[in-house]
Parts: C-alpha cells; structure tokens; sequence
C-alpha cells in the first residue's frame, strides 16, 4: 500500500480518542448543535419553552411559528402567518393526480401513506419556485409550504382510500379551520367538535419536536451536504416510517388489538392478560410504544395525551372496534403496569397516541402522516439551522471486516 498523502491539517480528534469514545447507536454521544430544542431526563423544552407550558397554553399553529421564525409570535405575526399556511394548503395538480393514481394501491394495501407521503413531498419540489436555494429566506418560504400542504395530502390519500370525491381540491380544506381541525376535515369531511379539535392540536404540539432523534439527523445529515429541504425531509419520512421510531404509533395500537382479539375484552383487568405479556417477555418482543433511548424513567408527553385521550375516550361517542373506547385505555393502563412491574420500562408517546388516535376513529395507516404533519416543523427548523452554519455530517465507522489482503 502507498502512503497516504500528508493531512494538511490535523483531525480534530485522533483515531485512539475516537476509538474510546465509540458507542453503538450513538447513544450518549454529542453529535451536534442546535439551539431548537433541548431534551433530559427532566424535562423536555422547544426554543426554551416547557413542553407541559406549551401543551396546555399554546396552539400548534403558536408552536410551529416559535420553532420555524424562532421567537413567540406577536398577534399579528400570528395572524400572518396563519393566513400565509392557509393559502399554501391546496396542491398543484402534479400532486393529486399522483395521490389519484395511487388510489388503489392504497385502498389495496400494497402501499402504504407513509410511501405515498414520502413521493408526494418529493413531487412537490418540482413545483416549488424556491426547491434548489439553500438560503434562510428561501427554506423559511418551503418550510411553510411543507406544513400547509402535508395534511392536504394525507386527507387526500385517506379519501381515494374511502373511494371518495376529494374534499378541499381547490383550496385544501377549509379555509375557517385551524391546522389540526381542517387535517380531520380533509379526512372525512366532518369538522370536528373542539374537545376532538384540541386533542389533534395538542398531540400536533407533542410530535413537533425532539432534537436529535432518528428523522431529524437524517435530515441534518442530508441538508450538511448543501442538498435541498425536500430531499431532506423525503429522508426524513423514510426514517420516522420504521417502528423503532414514528412507526410505534400505528404499531402499538396493532399491538393492543392483537392483545383484545387474543384475550377477549371480558378479560381486561384479569391475569390473562399477564400471560400474554409473559409471553411476549419469553420470546423476548419488543412491545411497541415502550422505552426511549433519551428517557429512561418516562416520557413527559405520554401522560399529557393519555390523559387527553382517555378524557374523550369516557364520552364514548365512536365505539371503536366494537369496544367501547374506554376499554382501550383500560387494557392499555393494565400492558403500561405490567411492563414497569416486570420491566421498569416506561411507555413513550406513541402508547396513548395509537389509543388516542383510535378512540377519534382515525385510520391506524394514519397515524405516523399525521407525525409527519406535525414533525415537519422539527424537522424543517433543523434544516435552516444546518444550513446556516454547515459543516458536513461525516463520522467514522469501527472497521471489523478482514485485515488487509491480495485480491
Ligand atoms: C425506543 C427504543 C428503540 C430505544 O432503544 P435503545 O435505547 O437502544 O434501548 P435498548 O433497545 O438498548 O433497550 C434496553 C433494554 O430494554 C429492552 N427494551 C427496550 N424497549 C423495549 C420494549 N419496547 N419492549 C421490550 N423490551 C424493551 C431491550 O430489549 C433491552 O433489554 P436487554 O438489555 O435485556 O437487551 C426501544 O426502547 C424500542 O425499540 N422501543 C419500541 C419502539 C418504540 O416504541 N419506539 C418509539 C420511540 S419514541
């Protein structure tokens, strides 16, 4: 082998520092900067304000525009940016006649919402005046865009998976509505009532943002190579689908109704239901909705939304499933006990979403798109900040593979 060329500049840190700090997962590791959004063990805070504060005072719409602009916005700065993601819902043609033709894969199963987001955001650049810039003003223009539009195409989606003639074509809803209230509109064309309203927008507020998980570090990763926005966000939603992240929504509630079907309601609160996870333990798996790399005594917005959602859940006005919606939470409550008696592991939000969610009647394939819906302003407040102060994203790997040989 010849020898490498002499580094003009020494490596920040050297191979044997680098060797003693690995860890797997990145797990505790310091991977970058960001002033968006701090997470602990104690507490969980969007540009400084708690999450407990913003969940019971502030409105997704106040949310997205502190992590987007940056600070809390005066009533008129509201006003206009509200006005400004309004007239971004509708979709230009290209979009929904791609949503169109994806109709019956969708009502078949052979894709899914999160795919079909995925491609529609990536459509999307190619109608966008702002898709190739990089620069602030340009990403903040996208940002909006992104955010307006995201709940026009999973509302669409879920009304050729209805076989139904789509809501909102020409102006992406309806215009009265909040975010949340017009995402369950474009849905099923009923406007929600506000108990119904407040919990979409509140569980909007909780999926916002959360520093360097999974999704956004793709995202980071992607926009530290000077790529565009849509291309990072389109690696974002790939990331937030798997269940190890988004996905634990849509499959905790899968999880949940697997327990229902196999114990039957009439046994909730009983001991068969602690044979069943005893058996989910013995065969060591991985029950969705549970743990989290950051934290490990709970996660601070679960309680917030479960409580939420079994508030609406006594009310009972949907009968989800067959069971009354209360029974839900109630084999929920049982699954949360028995995994922090056996396992001392704490649900994450994803465990009272999937029953809150459900409770509302919306679609399980539904429930990590509407993540997205909310995720976007997280992931897009990223992408500025990357941008704004790039240096490529490039770790070094630990090589195991075999010592230098002759081909
Ligand atoms: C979120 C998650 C990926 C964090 O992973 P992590 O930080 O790498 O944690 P680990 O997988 O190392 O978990 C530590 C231990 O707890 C166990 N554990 C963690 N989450 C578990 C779960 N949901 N069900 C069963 N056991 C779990 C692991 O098996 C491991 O046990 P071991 O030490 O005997 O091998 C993991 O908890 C998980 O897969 N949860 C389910 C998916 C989910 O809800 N994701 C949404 C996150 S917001």
């Amino acid at each position: 082998m010849s020898a490498a060329p002499t580094s003009p500049k020494a490596p920040a840190i050297s191979k044997e520092q680098a060797e003693a700090i690995y860890s797997r997962g990145l797990e505790g590791i310091i991977a970058g900067e960001t002033a968006v959004c701090s997470i602990e063990q104690g507490g969980l805070w969007y540009r400084g304000y708690e999450i407990h504060d913003l969940a019971q005072n502030a409105t997704f719409e106040e949310v997205a525009f502190v992590l987007l602009e940056g600070h809390k916005p005066s009533p008129a700065e509201l006003a206009r940016f509200k006005a400004e993601i309004v007239a971004e819902r509708p979709l230009h043609p290209m979009v929904t006649s791609f949503i169109e033709s994806a109709g019956g894969y969708l009502a078949s199963g052979r894709a899914v919402p999160m795919d079909v987001l995925r491609t529609a955001v990536s459509i999307l650049a190619h109608t966008d005046p702002d898709a190739q810039s990089v620069d602030n003003a340009a990403n903040l223009r996208k940002a909006k865009r992104l955010l307006a539009k995201i709940p026009t195409i999973i509302g669409h989606m879920q009304n050729v998976i209805d076989g139904r003639a789509i809501i909102g074509r020409e102006l992406g809803g309806d215009p009265t509505l909040g975010h949340a209230a017009n995402l369950m509109y474009l849905m099923n064309g009923e406007k929600p009532n506000k108990d119904y309203a407040r919990v979409i927008d509140v569980s909007l507020i909780l999926y916002a943002e959360h520093d360097y998980n999974a999704s956004t570090f793709t995202s980071r990763v992607i926009a530290g190579t000077l790529s565009d926005m849509h291309g990072a966000v389109a690696g974002a939603i790939a990331a937030l689908k798997g269940p190890l992240h988004g996905g634990a929504n849509e499959a905790a509630m899968e999880m949940l109704k697997e327990i229902m079907h196999d114990v039957g309601e009439r046994a909730i609160g009983t001991k068969a239901v602690d044979d069943w996870m005893q058996k989910a333990f013995d065969t060591k798996r991985k029950l969705m909705g549970f743990g989290h790399r950051v934290y490990k005594n709970g996660d601070h917005r679960a309680p917030i939304l479960h409580k939420m959602g079994r508030a609406i859940a006594e009310k009972d006005t949907k009968n989800p499933g067959g069971h009354a919606a209360v029974k839900w939470f109630e084999l929920g409550e049982q699954v949360q006990k028995i995994m922090l008696d056996k396992k001392t592991i704490h649900p994450n939000v994803d465990f009272p979403c999937g029953m809150t969610y459900f409770t509302m009647g919306i679609p399980v394939p539904q429930y990590t798109p509407i993540f997205v819906a909310s995720r976007i302003t997280g992931w897009c407040a990223h992408i500025i900040e990357q941008h704004a102060n790039n240096r490529i994203i490039r770790p070094l790997s630990k090589y195991t593979g075999e010592a230098p040989r002759k081909w």
